[in-house]
């Protein structure tokens, strides 16, 4: 490490321990931080921020924090009020984390376009691309969907929010994702799908009037259980990783804030949801990329040649299953920070009900993309994936009127045009 670079570190560092010792002087530490770094010239900081691997910068989580300590003030808050506006008759107000996601991006557009207002908050971290997160911030904006940038974790900005919108619900979506990542960078899920869980389910119940909570637990909670399909009632004490056991961690924190606080929730078990403007990290996501060019593709088999198929969901139908969450979720029953009464406790599974194997995915995408993928078949690896999901939508149907309507072949059809014209305007890298 060159001297100017560790000089950089080093200051880093004591303005990351000083965010940390004045959580609510918002402005004192980024502030100086970037005042002492226009003074050193931005060159220098330009040259830290590029020359800090992607996977080296997100094993620290609170990194992400400082980057995006800047907001308040009347014209911020102008924004954040229009965003949150209601234009139709029986409108919510909704705070939807995770706004620069995939899942996000869909559900927040969806509750602009019926008149709902709307609030994103997202840290834009590098798990995955930053700039496909910044392309979705720009969509949103064109709708007049506002992206708050910040963390979770930041109970004084989320508490800002609070004070200037009386959000009657919130849109948990901000997550640590990913299944292989845990084994490189366990403390992110940790911050994220814990500390931030906490976070934003404290503020809530603080809140007055307390908001109703609907928030992404993940498939992935059934681990190691083999009766299929998944129902609701299954056992789910065996993940298969650190991402499930987080979000099965998380399922308990919500039963917690709703026995003592009064907080209505509602956790969505999404199984594995693909689609336009999806995430680079899931399989059909870089399997396109790859057969694109021309590199070998690595599917994975279960033991004796045993297949690995997915309950694939299109984006849409997740977006349905959340909206249809939202205008069922009963309030919250608490105020002060205090239960009045007993409050309504949901988990649903969001699948497709009708699992399809990877190497039928392939098939597809072959079609689709019109290219011979180069197939490597290898065993699957134990890093946290399990071999096969299912899910049994039945609750989801009575309760929410949830009814999957598109099929795997219809919906990559629709995420290969996406791709192709996205990845094709000239501007964009898939890396
Ligand atoms: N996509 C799927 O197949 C799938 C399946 C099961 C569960 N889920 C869950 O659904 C939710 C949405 O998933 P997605 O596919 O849209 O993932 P995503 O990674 O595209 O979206 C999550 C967003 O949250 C943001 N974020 C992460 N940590 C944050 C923090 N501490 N503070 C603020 N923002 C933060 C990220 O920048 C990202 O934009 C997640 O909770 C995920 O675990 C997704």
């Amino acid at each position: 490490m060159d001297s100017r670079r560790a000089l950089y570190v080093c200051l880093y560092r004591i303005f990351t321990i000083a965010d940390v010792a004045y959580p609510t002087s918002k402005h004192f530490p980024s502030q100086a931080f970037f005042l002492v770094f226009s003074l050193l010239g931005s060159y220098p900081y330009f040259f830290f921020l590029r020359s800090t691997p992607s996977s080296s910068s997100s094993s620290d989580p609170s990194r992400r924090f400082l980057r995006n300590a800047s907001w308040g003030g009347p014209a911020w808050e102008k924004r954040v009020r229009s965003s949150a506006r209601v234009r139709s008759r029986n409108g919510i107000t909704v705070l939807v984390t995770g706004a620069a996601g995939f899942v996000g991006t869909h559900v927040s557009a969806a509750l602009k376009r019926r008149g709902d207002g709307v609030l994103g908050l997202d840290n834009f971290n590098d798990y995955y691309e930053p700039t496909l997160k910044r392309a979705r911030q720009a969509l949103l904006e064109r709708s007049g969907v506002f992206v708050v940038e910040g963390d979770i974790n930041d109970g004084a900005l989320l508490r800002k929010l609070f004070d200037v919108v009386a959000f009657s619900h919130v849109m948990h979506l901000a997550a640590q994702a990913g299944v292989r990542y845990a084994m490189q960078n366990p403390s992110s899920y940790v911050h994220s799908n814990i500390a931030g869980l906490v976070n934003v389910l404290e503020v809530c119940k603080s809140a007055n009037p307390q908001p109703s909570v609907v928030w992404a637990s993940s498939s992935s909670v059934y681990g190691l259980n083999s009766k299929v399909p998944f129902s609701e009632r299954d056992r789910t004490d065996q993940p298969a990783s650190l991402y499930a056991a987080t979000k099965k961690a998380g399922e308990e924190i919500a039963h917690t804030y709703n026995h003592i606080y009064g907080l209505s929730i509602t956790g969505l078990r999404f199984f594995t949801v693909y689609g336009p403007w999806g995430r680079p990290d899931m399989a059909y996501f870089f399997f396109t990329k790859d057969i694109l060019k021309g590199k070998s593709i690595s599917i994975f088999e279960g033991p004796n040649h045993g297949t690995v198929a997915r309950d694939f969901t299109y984006i849409d139908d997740i977006v349905k299953g959340c909206l249809a969450s939202l205008d069922t979720a009963e309030k919250s029953t608490g105020s002060g920070g205090k239960k009045k009464g007993p409050a309504q406790l949901r988990v649903f599974n969001l699948g497709n009900t009708s699992p399809v194997p990877v190497t039928k995915l392939v098939s597809i995408l072959e079609r689709l993309l019109k290219v011979k993928a180069n197939r490597v078949m290898l065993k699957m690896p134990r890093n946290g994936d399990v071999q096969f999901t299912h899910a049994n939508i039945t609750l989801a149907q009575r309760e929410l009127g949830y009814k999957p309507s598109t099929d795997l072949q219809t919906g990559l059809k629709k995420f290969v045009r996406w791709y192709l014209s996205y990845y094709s305007s000239g501007k964009k890298s898939s890396g």
